[in-house]
């Protein structure tokens, strides 16, 4: 545990709940969560669950009901076609990476993953006892995973290669061209890859990002899928995610399970269910009402020209850099940037440090126009106060 640090993402929240509680106005840009209600259809579907007493244990993997609804989520949007025995439905994605941790990696494993990153995929590596293995996106590519490099790093201890796409923190979407000569560059040596789907549903565009498709078809036996209803259905705090991977590593999940959190909650599972069977209007109105929102604040943002940010392709977050608002005289870190904000400003972002990313500010925008305007301007107004009193350089 030595090893282990606590999320730097969850201790922004925290500062800013306690801010909250004392009766400050925040302007809450730390939240990695839709600010979105959970569809209607999938609430009612709890409720119902409640009042038929569904409130007992299920099979530790999940009710099969659950499970075949995630095969046919997968088989209508990916052309990819499940068997129960591939699925688990976790606590989340985060349990849905973590069994996969603990059943797959050992010590003297090396596990490849490329930063900026969400803290969690590396602190599960270290959690178990592997060596993570980072290598370092540039903004100058958005971001984007560079398989060269990538390859690059692999040795004869490589286990497994965890891809995120789109990324959190970055909100980047690697293409399937980029994924698939990592992809078949792991398979020609027997290493797993990971891939974090969580934001699987928020991709802008219409590019090709078929990822199931591409890595079953390449290497079906080594390819794990770690997935959420957490952000495409609105749901984080009901805890559902599930993992897609080869029989024997469910089983291991399975037993893993079994002995630590065991099924997610009975009433979750129903929820979930009627999230990937109902409609799925909610998920297209919400990612209309998040790309609104990322052109408007990339706009407003990047009015400074020290504020450098390429547009996020997916996820909910802008990335911006801000090295260029920094000095050894007056701010010097994005950790001392983003906890000035908050004190001067009352504004909560979470720095680049927590992602491997020092000079970087992470900023969601998984909140209301109104209040990512009001967010704007404060920011604006503080990067103007530290210009007038010499701790920043001109925009000019
Ligand atoms: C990249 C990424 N993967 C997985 C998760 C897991 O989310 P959850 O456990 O809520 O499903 C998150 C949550 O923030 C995330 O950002």
């Amino acid at each position: 545990m030595s090893r282990v640090s606590a999320s730097p993402t969850l201790k922004v929240l925290l500062e800013a709940e306690k801010l909250r509680r004392q009766g400050v106005d925040v302007v809450d840009f730390g939240a990695g969560e839709p600010d979105f209600p959970t569809p209607e259809h999938a609430k009612a579907e709890a409720v119902r669950a409640i009042d038929e007493n569904f409130t007992k244990y299920t099979p530790a993997a999940g009710i099969t009901e659950l499970k075949q609804a995630i095969a046919a989520r997968y088989r209508a949007d990916y052309g990819v076609a499940f068997a129960d025995s591939e699925i688990i439905a976790t606590a989340g994605g985060k349990q849905a990476l973590y069994n996969v941790a603990m059943v797959l990696y050992e010590r003297g494993d090396e596990v490849i993953t490329h930063a900026p990153y969400w803290p969690t995929i590396v602190e599960q590596i270290k959690l178990a006892d592997a060596t993570p293995v980072v290598v370092h996106t540039r903004a100058e590519e958005g971001f984007t995973v560079h398989p060269e490099a990538i390859i690059e790093a692999i040795t004869p201890r490589t286990k497994a290669i965890v891809i995120n796409s789109p990324c959190n923190p970055t909100g980047a979407v690697s293409s399937e061209e980029q994924i698939a000569a990592i992809v078949d560059a792991a398979a020609r040596r027997g290493i797993w890859i990971v891939l974090d789907l969580c934001y699987e549903k928020l991709i802008y565009d219409p590019v090709p990002h078929n990822l199931p498709k591409l890595l079953t078809d390449r290497m079906r036996d080594r390819t794990i899928l770690a997935c959420s209803a957490s952000k495409t259905y609105s749901m984080t705090g009901w805890r559902c995610g599930w993992t897609i991977a080869p029989p024997a590593v469910i089983a291991a999940c399975n037993a893993l399970q079994s002995h630590s959190t065991s099924n997610v909650a009975s009433i979750s599972q129903r929820a979930a269910l009627a999230a990937l069977t109902g409609p799925q209007e909610p998920v297209r109105t919400m990612l209309d009402e998040y790309r609104k929102r990322r052109d408007s604040l990339h706009a407003w943002l990047t009015a400074d020209p020290r504020i450098e940010c390429t547009k996020p392709a997916g996820a909910f977050y802008l990335f911006p850099r801000i090295t260029r608002l920094l000095s050894p005289g007056g701010i010097r870190t994005s950790a001392e940037f983003a906890q000035a904000l908050l004190d001067d400003v009352r504004v909560a972002v979470t720095a680049g440090e927590g992602f491997d990313a020092p000079g970087y500010l992470r900023i969601s925008y998984a909140t209301s126009m109104e209040r990512l305007r009001e967010g704007a301007d404060r920011l604006m107004n503080f990067v103007r106060r530290l210009e007038q009193t010499g701790k920043a350089v001109t925009a000019s």
